[in-house]
């Protein structure tokens, strides 16, 4: 694996650039998924979508999709499918997020996106944002000033990520686990393939905890952050709004009078 440029707000110093690991394990990413989260991952994005389900007909962009598991189960919960938008990086990935998501039939939306760069997404086009599993391996600052811009005023932020367990100690033992048994398992499931879990533990290791990421939310002009912790904070949804312009303008103007 060639040592990556590190981009400084990247938790995994990833960079699909210098290791496409994703097109090499694509076939196998469901069955990982499942075994390092022992099928609980399930449970995090079922949740996830169940919160997304309040927008159900409102338009949707997930990024970094991955092999679809977000745009699944929103389409589960009578997500019309032609206010979905369904993109990765990797075409790989796309591909088989195409053929899970075929039964939904042919009016969703797939796109070849990066989501540290959305070009072919114009300002304020969608009322709900998605990101599961990827904001670690990205470079954050990008992919959430991105997410603001393409969203629309009142628009809704969902992202979720690895965090940090409350308790410190038990944290150190979820930590020690991890490092013990990812190498172990990764190298069984991914055909010695390393660069899957060495991301992912990367990743898990560094990146910021619940309340720091919320921070860095509202640094980027997001309002009303809030997070939801699974599993004692293994993993957390962060929830955020972009506020409408047009309120704050009438609360400057209002206290500058
Ligand atoms: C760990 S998987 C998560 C997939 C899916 N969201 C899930 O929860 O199972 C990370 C995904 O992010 C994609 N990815 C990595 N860097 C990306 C980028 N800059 N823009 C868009 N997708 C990216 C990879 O190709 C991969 O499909």
């Amino acid at each position: 694996m060639d040592q990556p440029v590190v981009p400084t707000d990247n938790a995994a110093a990833f960079s699909q650039r210098h290791d496409d690991v994703f097109a090499r394990i694509a076939s196998r990413y469901d069955r990982l998924c499942d075994i390092f989260s022992l099928g609980i991952h399930r449970i995090w994005k079922s949740a996830m979508a169940t919160r997304m389900s309040a927008h159900l007909n409102e338009s949707v962009l997930d990024v970094a999709s991955g092999t679809g598991d977000i745009p699944l189960r929103l389409l589960r919960r009578g997500h019309r499918p032609e206010a979905l938008r369904v993109t990765d990086i990797c075409p790989q990935m796309l591909a088989i997020a195409e053929r899970k998501l075929a039964p939904a039939g042919g009016r969703l939306q797939f796109a070849l996106c990066d989501a540290e760069d959305l070009k072919e997404i114009g300002d304020q086009t969608f009322d709900v944002y998605s990101i599961s599993f990827a904001m670690k391996i990205c470079d954050r600052k990008r992919v959430i000033d991105e997410a603001f811009r393409v969203l629309k005023p009142g628009g809704r932020f969902y992202c979720l990520e690895a965090a940090r367990i409350r308790f410190a100690l038990l944290h150190a033992a979820y930590l020690a686990y991890m490092d013990w048994c990812m190498p172990l398992i990764g190298r069984l499931a991914a055909d010695g393939d390393a660069s899957a879990y060495v991301y992912l533990l990367r990743g898990v290791h560094q990146f910021p905890d619940q309340d720091s990421f919320a921070t860095e939310l509202r640094q980027a002009g997001f309002s009303s952050v809030f997070y939801t912790n699974f599993s004692l904070g293994i993993v957390a949804l962060h929830e955020a709004t972009k506020p409408h312009h047009t309120k704050e303008v009438e609360w400057q103007s209002i206290g500058s009078a």
